[in-house]
């Protein structure tokens, strides 16, 4: 991760951010997190749809309780702050909303909160196909936990999908939700392709409603395909031609089988068509749909 991180309005060593071994963060979750993408383009960054995440991390953030002093303009500043500092490759970059102080028993009070921004640096445009499992973990109800909110207590659901996926030599677990339909995998969204349709697992409100998944969906409408929201039970997933997973992280990538389903997501020309479309905004050289960028360096 980078040697500063950004705390609080300053640049400061990663240990100075450290919550206490006593702060309910650790004990109980209670932190809100989001992950933006800075592209490093041709001697530029693109923070990827950087307001629409920082919109996100503060809606959360006021939900759960922590109160930050810090307005979406701040922390994007603290953002190209933080740029300045590392090397010119892409980076993920990482805002979390927690406390830092010794409280060991509940406390529910709104009170004010620490905000921390760091970067990891990571590879892009990989294209290598993921296996998926289809998990025996199932999402966690957005009843008990919004699954708008991004609480990190709540990751405890995914961090399981991806293990149990991971030591069953998978890359990733792809969930059902409570009424037993394809839901999403750990962390990103999920599509399908059937001739020239498009379909995704329907908004439910179990389902994270991803950024990606958005941008996918106009981008698809742009493109005059049809997109459709679904309810998708896991015997139905063999309907399916290809299928991909997206999101911020993973950005968009095609899957080669869900359990024992397999796809030809790779080849497919719907699939490359939207690659295409979606790496356009990353990194194309028009910068187009939703991003905004932080200007130069
Ligand atoms: C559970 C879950 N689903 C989907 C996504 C994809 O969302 P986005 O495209 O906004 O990164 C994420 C990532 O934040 C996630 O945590």
């Amino acid at each position: 991760m980078s040697d500063r991180v950004w705390f609080n309005g300053q640049l400061t060593p990663p240990e100075q951010a450290s919550p206490s071994v006593a702060s309910n963060t650790l004990h109980l979750g209670i932190a809100v997190f989001d992950g933006i993408m800075a592209y490093w383009n041709d001697g530029r960054w693109n923070c990827h749809l950087i307001d629409d995440h920082l919109d996100r991390l503060l809606a959360g953030s006021g939900k759960m309780g922590l109160r930050l002093q810090w307005t979406r303009s701040d922390l994007a500043d603290g953002i190209r702050e933080l740029l300045e500092t590392l090397p010119a490759r892409t980076h993920y970059l990482r805002p979390i909303a927690y406390r830092t102080a010794a409280e060991v028993f509940f406390e529910v009070a709104v009170e004010s909160a620490s905000v921390c921004i760091f970067a990891v640096p990571v590879e892009r445009d990989i294209d290598a196909p993921y296996r998926c499992q289809l998990s025996p973990v199932q999402r966690v109800r957005h009843e008990a936990i919004p699954a708008t909110w991004k609480v990190s207590g709540a990751y405890a659901n995914s961090y399981l999908a991806e293990r149990t996926a991971r030591d069953e030599g998978y890359d990733t677990g792809v969930m059902l939700n409570t009424s037993g339909f394809v839901c999403e995998a750990s962390s990103s969204n999920l599509f399908f392709i059937v001739a020239d349709r498009l379909v995704t697992p329907r908004a439910d409100g179990d389902l994270f409603p991803g950024l990606t998944r958005r941008l996918i969906m106009q981008l698809a409408t742009a493109r005059n395909i049809d997109v459709t929201e679904l309810d998708i039970r896991p015997e139905e997933l063999g309907n399916y031609e290809a299928a991909f997973l997206c999101g911020t992280l993973s950005e968009v990538r095609p899957i080669s089988a869900i359990g024992n389903i397999t796809y030809g997501s790779a080849a497919n020309k719907m699939f490359a068509d939207l690659l295409a479309d979606f790496r356009d905004c990353t990194h194309g050289p028009g910068l187009r749909c939703l991003t905004a960028d932080t200007g130069g360096r």
